[in-house]
């Protein structure tokens, strides 16, 4: 049983997929995080995550370390993903990795959610069961408002819509792979839908599959 939940950034996807992964006893892959890392792993190297070379070369030697680096979930880290994201041989190096993930899920899984952006199109187009979470950018600027503050983080409202809509842009109008509702993939509006209706909303597409 493969899941694949696309959407944009923190519209909720990350919860939805963590939680339907624990309730069936699934395996889950961020696939965020590994564009992540190799986004970190650029701007560690002093180099500019836009450079197709050097996003190219981290994406070959992708230190898998990186994925629990605490640096992984800052806004700059998101950004250089949302980048290096757009280079088609780093999508190319990914690739496997997500799809082998999917078919033989670690230890043992008797399935595997994997969120994304493409996973619906690209990564696993024959998936059981595909949903694209979304939500109004002013409500996730909101959310992820709310969640640097409770980190005890300073947040600029205004500062982090303009990034959320900057990534859109980038992670929508990209030539490879862009972010897209796959035809047969569930619409999921997180906008006025809390978290539990849209839990709930998931997992009966999943058991219809089981
Ligand atoms: O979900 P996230 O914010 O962790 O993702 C970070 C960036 O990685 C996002 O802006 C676009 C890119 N990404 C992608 O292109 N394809 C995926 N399957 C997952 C993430």
């Amino acid at each position: 049983m493969i899941i694949a939940i696309d959407g944009p950034a923190a519209a909720g996807k990350g919860t939805l997929a963590r939680r339907l992964a624990h309730d069936f006893g699934f395996a889950y892959l961020d696939t965020g995080a590994l564009y992540r890392a190799v986004g970190l792993s650029v701007l560690r190297a002093g180099g500019d995550p836009a450079d197709a070379a050097a996003a190219t070369e981290a994406s070959a030697r992708l230190d898998l370390a990186l994925m629990d680096d605490p640096e992984l979930r800052t806004e700059a880290t998101g950004g250089a993903a949302s980048k290096v994201a757009a280079v088609p041989a780093v999508r190319a190096n990914l690739l496997a990795f997500q799809r082998n993930f999917a078919k033989n899920p670690p230890d043992g899984k008797p399935g595997a959610v994997l969120d994304g952006r493409d996973i619906g199109t690209v990564v696993c187009p024959d998936a059981d069961v595909k949903l694209f979470v979304t939500a109004s950018p002013e409500e996730r600027a909101r959310r992820r408002t709310l969640e640097m503050e409770g980190r005890g983080e300073a947040a600029d409202f205004e500062a982090i819509l303009k990034d959320v809509k900057a990534r859109d842009d980038r992670d929508m109008n990209r030539a490879d792979a862009p972010l897209r509702p796959a035809e047969d993939a569930l619409l999921l509006d997180t906008t006025n839908l809390a978290i539990d209706a849209v839990f709930l909303r998931a997992a009966e597409q999943v058991k219809a599959r089981l």
